[in-house]
Parts: structure tokens; sequence; C-alpha cells
């Protein structure tokens, strides 16, 4: 369902990616591992949409994103993708509830996955409190229930435990994994924990710009 054919990837001089080559089954659940500074992040935004590449083709149900315009890319990131990162990036001055909601005002979606998601994440008793009122565990929860309402098609995981002891960390995967198993959700997700990167159905290992 997910391909990256050839993909190439500079910044200036820099050669960050140097001809990736990847293919991702429907519903598939795959660790991403590698240095820091080998490409990890650069490789989940190509597939995010949200960066392009120099070269390559990146096909998602048979479609090429490389090939889309800025409407039809926002359209693609908007219905399509789930972010987590490791700074859950949550609105402060939004609710819970109005976090979530987000990815749906975008859709044009009703609300009503607002609450299965909710309790499938365990923050709907939270619902109506503010990001800075929940510890670091809730607020990625939430993060993660943001991530997914929308039903997208993939889910892009990057270090979504990096900030979270390891008690929350187990918390957060385990969730992931439930998302990926009860709503088939394909994941992508950035990790430097091994024992994580163990959890998952398949690894991949990024070495200066290519995956081993
Ligand atoms: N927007 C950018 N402009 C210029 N250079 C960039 C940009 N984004 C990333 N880089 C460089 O590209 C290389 C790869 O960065 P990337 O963020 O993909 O690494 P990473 O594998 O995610 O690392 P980490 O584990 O530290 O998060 C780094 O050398 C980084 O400095
Ligand atoms: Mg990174």
């Amino acid at each position: 369902m997910l391909e990256l054919l050839n993909v190439k990837k500079n910044y200036g001089e820099l050669e960050v990616l140097k001809g990736i080559n990847l293919k991702v089954n429907r519903g598939d659940f795959v660790a991403i591992v590698g240095r820091s500074g080998s490409g990890k992040t650069t490789m989940l935004n190509l597939i995010g949409g949200i960066d392009t590449p120099d070269s390559g083709s990146i096909l998602l149900n048979g479609e090429d994103i490389t090939k889309f315009g800025e409407n039809q890319l926002a359209l693609y990131r908007r219905r399509e993708v789930g972010f987590i990162f490791q700074s859950f990036n949550l609105l402060p001055n939004l609710t819970v509830y109005e976090n979530i909601r987000i990815p749906l005002l975008l859709n044009k979606k009703d609300q009503s996955s607002i609450k299965t998601v909710a309790e499938t994440i365990k923050i709907a008793d939270k619902l109506h409190k503010y990001p800075g009122q929940l510890s670091g565990g809730e607020q990625q929860r939430v993060a993660i229930a943001r991530g997914i309402v929308h039903n997208p098609s993939i889910l892009l995981c990057d270090e979504p435990t990096g900030n979270l002891d390891s008690h929350n960390s187990e918390i957060i995967i385990n969730l992931i994994s439930e998302i990926n198993q009860k709503f088939g959700t394909t994941v992508l997700l950035i990790t430097h924990e091994k024992g994580i990167a163990d959890s998952a159905r398949s690894k991949i290992e990024i070495k200066d710009g290519e995956i081993l």
C-alpha cells in the first residue's frame, strides 16, 4: 500500500536520503531505527507530504504523491495521514476535545468518532481539560487520539515516547499497537529504543541515507 522507489533528498550539499526503496503492506507495523542524523525524520516527512523529495516516487494506494500539486497534497495530508510527534504538539488554548476535533473540522467530518477514540485511548474523562492540566503521558494519548480520529490510512510516529518515562512509554506503545490491530491503520514508528523496535512486526534501519 505504501511504496518508496529510489527516493532522494538533499539539503543543500548534504545528501540525506540516497535512494530509499521501501514497501510497506496495509496494516503493517514498522519500526524505523538509525543513528541521529541518519534521515529518519526526513523520510517520515516525505511520506507524510510535509516535505517533497528531489527525485523518486512515493506511492500510497497506487497514487504517486510526488506528482500531487499543493492542493492535492494538502488533502492527502489531511485525509490519509496521522502524525504523532515526540513533543505532543497540542494546542494549549483548546480543550482536549477541541484538540481531537481538529482533523474532523479540516475534513468536514461529523464528531461522533471522538467519543469512541477517547474511550479507546482512555481519556474520555479528560475531554474538558486543557493540555496544561494533563501529564505528559496523558498529553501524548490526546495526541494519538487526534492522530487517528479521522481514520487515516497511515499513522506516522516520530519518537512518540521520547519525552516519556518507561511506564508511560509502554502505555503509549501498547495503545499504538492496539490501534494498528483494531483499526488496521498502517503504522510507521521511529524509535531509539531497542525494546520498542523489537515489539514491532518489522524493523528497518537507515544508515547514511540508505536502508540496510
Ligand atoms: N530542513 C532542513 N534543512 C537542512 N538540513 C536538514 C533539514 N532537516 C534535516 N536536515 C539535516 O538532514 C540530516 C537528517 O536529519 P533527520 O532529521 O532526518 O535525522 P534523524 O534520523 O531524524 O535524526 P534524529 O534521530 O536526531 O531525530 C541531518 O544532518 C539534519 O541536520
Ligand atoms: Mg528525527
